[in-house]
């Protein structure tokens, strides 16, 4: 029950939570010497713009901490005529030196733990608003009833959540039981918010549930007990509680998903595979040291190295120009005298430079790499034949795939990619475009990861859990497939996009 700590005009309310057991104040005080960490200040005003800009009656800060978030959000407030100022709740299971502030202002302190709080569920009761920077602590450093706190949350949303999961989910989590339909939220959360795989399932149900869900992330670490890199999460338009539950109750990813339009999401009934379910990706292969292995067309002249002894092999992300790796794209890079060539001398009758070429490697001491000391003789690599595609998992924006239509070979700096199902053999040009639609381009950006130099990182398993539209519920014919091929060789993705996603939008309607 609440306790009036105030009288007169200015009521100052300490609601207090009830629980069915006390609260252990040493649990808490544990859990805030791992993140009792205040927000800066820009920060927090950005945040608090973001929730006031629909003009909401009620606020809420699950765990206020020291009042930064809120106090955000008094300044702006005090532009605010009277009748448009909101209600302001704040939950923290610790007491704060801004709480005589807070009430002075008359925000509503709600002292307990945000995650049993129920008081504020329903339509009736909810919040128009969230503005939040949870506790970011790894579920096995929680305390023991804190743990058991979470795994009942977990289990009541019947989301699965690893072992390695983190205490912000659940803030996510439980602010969607207070948010009134139409509402908004925002949070400051760490980066495996967008690539964790325990995350996986509140990413989606995040995504599922806004009608515009906007993510920035920030370039430097912003808080001093965290090297964590922070992401910033903005999302409108709550759909209600009950699409929420309803994609809890097994609208999962893969039977009901969220096309992304713009930034706008809707729901859509395209049916969604994982990238892996059509190909396997793997590593293409290790020859043990390039600079051995790799040869351009001009040393090949020098050296007098003929075609007999090397095979055709990409080597590099620059290599893959266009969606279609064709015999002309190969020719293209070989006259600019790109590492083209893999030094193979299979055949065992080999000339003199060859010979020369090989003992040279031994003066090096290539024959003693890593790689090549496993083998016999060292200087034949172990292939792999070529692939159906090659892909690329290092990129500045999206990941690269190609149709290996020349038939080369690829290093291990690339991956290779093969059928996996012979269902889909054949059905090429509509992967690569399905891999162009809204739906994979939302669902990918799930899986970068992101290295601080902007580059973005894909594993090849990163990459066969890319989820994408079935290219079998997507008819081309002979016309469409020839256009959309002219327009992968000339990198048109945006064109592509737009075709993509009217077909995919078309077989929705059927
Ligand atoms: C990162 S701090 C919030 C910082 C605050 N936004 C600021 O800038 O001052 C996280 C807060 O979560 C609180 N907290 C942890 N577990 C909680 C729970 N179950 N319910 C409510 N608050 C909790 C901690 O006491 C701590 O104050």
């Amino acid at each position: 029950m609440g306790s009036v700590c105030g009288s007169g005009r200015n009521p100052m309310v300490m609601t207090r939570v009830q629980y069915t057991e006390k609260p252990n104040l040493e649990d808490w005080q544990l859990v805030a010497k791992f993140c009792r960490h205040l927000t800066p200040e820009g920060l927090a005003d950005t945040l608090a713009k973001y929730v006031l800009a629909a003009n909401p009656k009620r606020i809420l800060d699950p765990c206020y901490g020291e009042g930064a978030l809120i106090r955000s959000v008094l300044k702006r407030l005090k532009r605010y005529p009277k009748k448009r100022q909101p209600e302001i709740i704040a939950c923290d299971v610790l007491d704060g030196e801004c709480d005589k502030e807070l009430l002075i202002n008359k925000v509503t302190i709600v002292r307990g733990d945000f995650l049993r709080w129920k008081d504020s569920m329903g339509q009736e009761k909810g919040v128009d608003a969230v503005i939040c920077n949870p506790p970011y602590i790894g579920n096995r450093n929680l305390p023991l009833r804190v743990r058991g706190v979470v795994k009942k949350l977990s289990e009541d949303n019947k989301i699965k959540l690893p072992g390695n999961s983190n205490y912000w989910i659940f803030f996510l989590l439980h602010s969607l039981v207070h948010l009134r339909k139409g509402g908004r939220i925002a949070f400051i959360l760490p980066t495996s918010w967008k690539y964790a795989d325990y995350a996986k399932e509140i990413r989606n149900l995040i995504r599922a549930s806004f009608e515009k869900v906007e993510e920035e992330s920030l370039p430097e670490p912003v808080f001093e007990t965290s090297r964590e890199g922070t992401e910033l999460l903005f999302a409108s338009g709550f759909f209600g509680n009950e699409v929420c539950k309803n994609f809890i109750n097994g609208f999962s990813p893969s039977n009901r998903d969220v096309v992304c339009s713009g930034q706008s999401l809707r729901l859509s009934r395209a049916k969604l595979i994982s990238l892996g379910e059509v190909i396997r990706i793997n590593i293409g292969i290790v020859c043990g040291g390039v600079k051995f292995f790799l040869l351009n067309k001009s040393k090949m002249k020098d050296l007098g190295i003929g075609h007999k002894y090397v095979l055709p092999v990409v080597s590099n992300t620059k290599h893959l120009k266009a969606p279609i790796l064709d015999r002309k794209q190969f020719e293209d890079l070989d006259e600019n005298d790109e590492r083209l060539w893999l030094f193979y001398p299979r055949d065992k009758s080999f000339s003199k430079v060859v010979r020369n070429y090989i003992e040279e490697g031994e003066r090096l001491r290539f024959n003693e790499a890593l790689w090549c000391r496993r083998r016999e003789p060292w200087y034949l690599t172990q292939i792999k034949p070529p692939s159906n595609f090659i892909l690329s998992g290092m990129v500045r924006e999206y990941p690269l795939i190609c149709v290996n239509e020349s038939k080369v070979f690829a290093t291990n700096t690339l991956y290779i990619g093969n059928w996996k199902n012979e269902k889909y053999e054949g059905m090429e040009i509509v992967l690569l475009a399905v891999l162009f639609s809204d739906l994979a381009r939302k669902s990918v950006m799930e899986l970068a990861r992101k290295y601080p130099d902007g580059l973005l990182k894909f594993e090849p398993c990163d990459l066969m859990a890319w989820k994408i539209p079935d290219p079998r519920e997507i008819s081309l014919n002979g016309l469409q497939k020839k256009e959309m091929k002219r327009l992968f060789k000339q990198n048109k993705f945006e064109e592509i996009n737009k075709i993509i996603n009217k077909l995919i939008c078309n077989t929705d309607s059927q």
